[in-house]
């Protein structure tokens, strides 16, 4: 069967938990003929959905068996032939760090009409979650959002430059890396630098582990490297409650 009018609408999920996504998101969800989901989307999401469509995951996580690239975007395009309305849906929003537009770039030139609809990303959300803004007046004025590393595994030039500004760093796909990422900031940074590692941040089972670069070893060993999570170095991390502690506050403002 040859589907009449071939489409994709590229979701954003949200950041993890199933309330999280859109009210346009979650209407297009609702409308979709076939999804193709990720590693990050929320199962109780996809259980909301009408339970007679087709649901695929295409996720791509450490240390499992995955599709590649390639074989995602024949899959979509496949898809839009077979069923009509593929919802591509995507952790966080579609454009960070979600190889969105390799996917678009591919299904258009099979003439096949793509549509993009934003999703909250982690990038912020995950540390709002936490109580912890990416930005604060007198603290923090910007924020970069990066991964730590490059194709090839080695240190992304951003990291370094981040670290030598006054931005908050917000790393992505980092927590494999954590010890070297925190010696490489540790080279531009004061020691009493805080930091937050978020793992399944906005869902029930969330964790955060707090420290600041000085005793970066001792909570390393805290981290499940297993999973994915959000590292976020700065002064407004000093805003998580863990944080609190007089003593700490007291050497973060004498600016050692
Ligand atoms: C491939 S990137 C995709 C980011 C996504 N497009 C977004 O805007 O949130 C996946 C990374 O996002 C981060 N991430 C996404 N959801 C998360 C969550 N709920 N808790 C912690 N980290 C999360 C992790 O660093 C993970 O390795």
């Amino acid at each position: 069967m040859l589907a009449s009018m071939p489409k994709v609408s590229l979701v954003g999920a949200g950041p993890g938990s199933s309330d999280l996504i859109t009210r346009r998101g979650f209407k297009v969800l609702q409308q979709a003929s076939v999804v193709l989901y990720d590693a990050l989307v929320s199962i109780e999401l996809l259980n909301e959905i009408d339970t007679d469509i087709p649901k695929i995951y295409v996720g791509k996580r450490c240390g499992e068996h995955s599709l590649l690239q390639d074989d995602i975007n024949k899959l979509i395009v496949e898809s839009a032939y077979t069923y009509g309305h593929v919802v591509r849906l995507k952790g966080g929003d579609p454009f960070v760090f979600g190889r969105a537009s390799e996917e678009i770039e591919y299904v258009e030139s099979f003439g096949i009409p793509v549509v993009v609809i934003p999703g909250v990303s982690s990038a912020i959300a995950v540390p709002a979650s936490q109580g912890i803004p990416v930005t604060r007046r007198g603290i923090s004025s910007s924020f970069w959002v990066m991964t730590a590393t490059k194709k090839d595994g080695s240190f992304s030039q951003d990291l370094k430059l981040a670290a030598k500004s006054s931005a908050t760093l917000v790393i992505l796909m980092g927590v494999r890396k954590f010890r070297e990422i925190a010696t490489e900031i540790l080279k531009y940074r004061s020691k009493t630098t805080p930091f937050a590692i978020i793992q399944n941040g906005t869902l029930d089972k969330e964790t955060c582990i707090t420290g600041t670069l000085l005793n970066y070893k001792t909570v390393n060993k805290d981290i499940n490297t297993a999973l994915p999570g959000i590292i976020v170095i700065g002064d407004v991390v000093a805003e998580h409650p863990s944080f609190f502690e007089e003593e700490l506050q007291r050497v973060l403002n004498s600016g050692m």
